[in-house]
């Protein structure tokens, strides 16, 4: 039996990329239980795996991997039915495969036919859209954005996946483009057209001072309730990492009903299950409030963000980003509780991009530092 080569990315020059790997010698398709512990466990360990010449995998095959890796999840999408919703911020960027409900089709432009979806349009999100400032039209092409830095997770309700699949199937490519920060840094990255952006969640914990890790060990973050339809009137900084505070998130009086049960507090950092690494993991825009170790609630909101800011900036930085450069047949597999990940760039009208997407809402919730000692 041919068994998984897996092969830690190599770094190149003035990175600090820690994480990634390839993976080779596996059929996603066919998925050997011996191949499926190699790949387990090099996620856990990696982060983020590729997988290349995967365009045969079904969606059924792209879902059962997603779902073995929890299989104690009820295998229901990442973020339920709340994407039907019309004003959440992720209802235009996603289609639902009909016989595969949990894996959606993302992308851009126009497309006559694809997994039973017939005559439809895919948009690929635009930060003009979402940031308070835009690229000039100009510069459109050559230049970009962090669209959303973010965890695939409802942040309501259900537990944040555990892993994220996205298989490439189309892909335009040919050109670059340069992500400006526009955080009066000066800080640009030049990635590929199209790439997806990830930053590690342990490098944004390890890099911090030791009053800072102290600080996000200690500390539990409040997400809003219905976080994607609260923040639809709201604006991002152009790093793509965070909202600003202007007052325009939407009132409970605008939101659908709250459950208060269904309101999360998690941990600001997460513990690796394999490693025992902690990531610091916080999704920057639906953040609403901070719980202190001392019983505090932090509800100012313009300081809270502006502390996950500070905190968070740094594992973004140039030299802390891996950008994909996607072909067609790439299935990447990566860790959602430890990294934080983006959609970039900006594809002309005619440029189309077909893309699947899965992830299940866990069976479980994210262990911090503090349930660990709780459990000892
Ligand atoms: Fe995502």
């Amino acid at each position: 039996m041919i068994l998984a080569t897996v092969q830690p990315f190599q770094k190149s020059a003035g990175s600090d990329v820690n994480f990634g790997a390839t993976v080779s010698n596996v059929d996603i398709e066919e998925l050997s239980d011996a191949n499926f512990y190699i790949l387990q466990n090099a996620l856990f360990e990696h982060q983020v795996l590729v997988f290349r010449n995967q365009a045969h995998v079904s969606p059924k095959a792209q879902f059962e991997l997603t779902q073995r890796l929890d299989p104690k999840a009820a295998g229901t999408y990442g973020h339920g039915t709340s994407l039907n919703a019309k004003l959440s911020v992720l209802h235009p960027d996603l289609k639902t495969i009909p016989h595969q409900p949990q894996v959606q089709v993302i992308g851009n432009g126009f497309v006559d036919e694809f997994e039973g979806l017939k005559n439809f349009q895919l948009r690929h999100p635009h930060h003009r859209t979402f940031h308070a400032t835009a690229i000039p039209d100009e510069d459109d092409l050559v230049a970009t954005r962090f669209y959303r830095w973010h965890i695939d997770a409802a942040l309501y309700g259900l537990a944040p996946p555990v892993a994220t699949t996205l298989l490439a199937v189309r892909v335009p490519g040919g050109r670059s483009q340069v992500i400006r920060y526009d955080d009066g840094t000066g800080d640009e990255l030049t990635v590929p057209l199209g790439t997806t952006v990830f930053a590690s969640g342990y490098s944004m914990y390890d890099i911090l001072s030791a009053e800072d890790k102290e600080f996000v060990r200690t500390t539990k973050v409040e997400y809003a309730p219905h976080p994607y339809i609260w923040m639809s009137s709201a604006r991002s900084r152009p790093d793509g990492l965070g909202l600003y505070s202007e007052g325009k998130e939407l009132p409970p009086s605008d939101l659908p009903p709250i459950e208060e049960d269904k309101i999360q507090i998690l941990p600001m950092c997460w513990v690796n299950p394999v490693t025992g690494r902690l990531a610091l993991q916080v999704h920057p825009s639906a953040v609403r409030k901070l719980h202190l170790k001392d019983g505090t609630v932090l509800e100012d909101l313009e300081k809270v963000r502006a502390l996950i800011h500070k905190l968070q900036r740094p594992g973004i930085s140039p030299n802390m980003v891996y950008a994909h450069d996607w072909e067609e047949g790439d299935l990447v597999l990566f860790h959602n509780r430890g990294v934080l990940h983006s959609v970039v760039g900006a594809f002309a009208e005619d440029e189309v991009r077909i893309f699947r997407q899965c992830n299940i809402a866990a069976s479980h919730f994210p262990v911090g530092p503090s349930d660990q000692i709780t459990a000892a």
